[in-house]
């Protein structure tokens, strides 16, 4: 590479000045991403908790271009591109992860009400129930998904005790199966009712039956499964079948789970 090819690679990494009056003003931008009222808005700007582009900006007439700039507030990051969704669902049991079935089974799409073309973000077996992300925003979803950012999952799963007390230390130490060693990051009871037994598992991984297989594995095969939480983002009291859209401060924190 010459000295001239390395002038020239620098220079389109500064984003070309924009004149005074072309993009929309800041706080218009947080307003209609959902932050709050513009007043709100302004409050933030003149507190120094919004940053455009990585840099913090205290002039209410800053321009932005929702499209391209990074906008954070508070260091969560805020959609600002009008098209964008992000939803979750509580899948039932039962109902296929995918957006429709060749089959005529119940899929997603069954559950979802919004009229936009959504991508589930990973998937679930059809008996296991739980969360489910839906977005239309693709480098989100993949990294969701990707092993690099081994984004944190949490199951519930019923299991038939009695258990051994040094269940979870197995299960942290890993179980190995065909594909591999497999290890939990957290493990505990969850409740027990009887000789049924609630475990909370977490684990970072997204092979096939994973949960399944690896309680099998370790003498305790599972008599029901759910997803109660993908990354930052909790099911909570959300009903089997139900959808929600995620809130702004939930799609920051999944930005900020896989470094975006
Ligand atoms: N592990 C499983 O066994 N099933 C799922 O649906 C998800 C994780």
């Amino acid at each position: 590479m010459n000295e001239n090819e390395g002038a020239r690679r620098d220079e389109t990494i500064e984003p070309a000045p924009r004149a005074e009056n072309e993009g929309v003003r800041l706080q218009k931008v947080l307003a209609e991403a959902g932050i709050g009222s513009r007043r709100h808005c302004e409050e933030l700007i003149g507190e120094g908790r919004v940053k455009v582009n990585g840099k913090e900006v205290f002039r209410f007439g800053e321009r932005v271009d929702p499209r391209r700039d990074v906008i954070h507030v508070d260091g969560r990051r805020v959609e600002t591109r009008a098209e964008m969704r992000y939803y979750m669902v509580n899948k039932p049991r039962g109902v296929v992860s995918t957006m429709s079935d060749e089959r005529g089974r119940k899929s997603l799409a069954d559950y979802v009400e919004v009229p936009e073309r959504l991508f589930h973000v990973g998937r679930l077996d059809t008996d296991t129930e739980g969360l489910i992300l839906l977005t239309n925003d693709g480098e989100l979803s993949h990294r969701l998904t990707h092993p690099s950012w081994g984004v944190e999952k949490t199951y519930l799963a019923e299991i038939h005790g009695p258990i051994p007390r040094d269940l979870g230390k197995r299960l942290r130490a890993g179980v190995r199966l065909e594909d591999g060693l497999v290890k939990a990051d957290k493990f505990r009871i969850f409740d027990q009712v009887g000789k049924r037994i609630l475990v909370e598992i977490t684990l970072h991984e997204g092979r096939k039956h994973i949960v399944r297989r690896m309680l099998k594995e370790a003498g305790f095969p599972v008599q029901q499964l759910a997803r109660i939480q993908f990354g930052p983002i909790k099911l909570g009291m959300l009903k089997p079948g139900n959808m929600r859209a995620l809130t702004v401060r939930e799609v920051g924190e999944l930005y900020k789970a896989v470094d975006l």
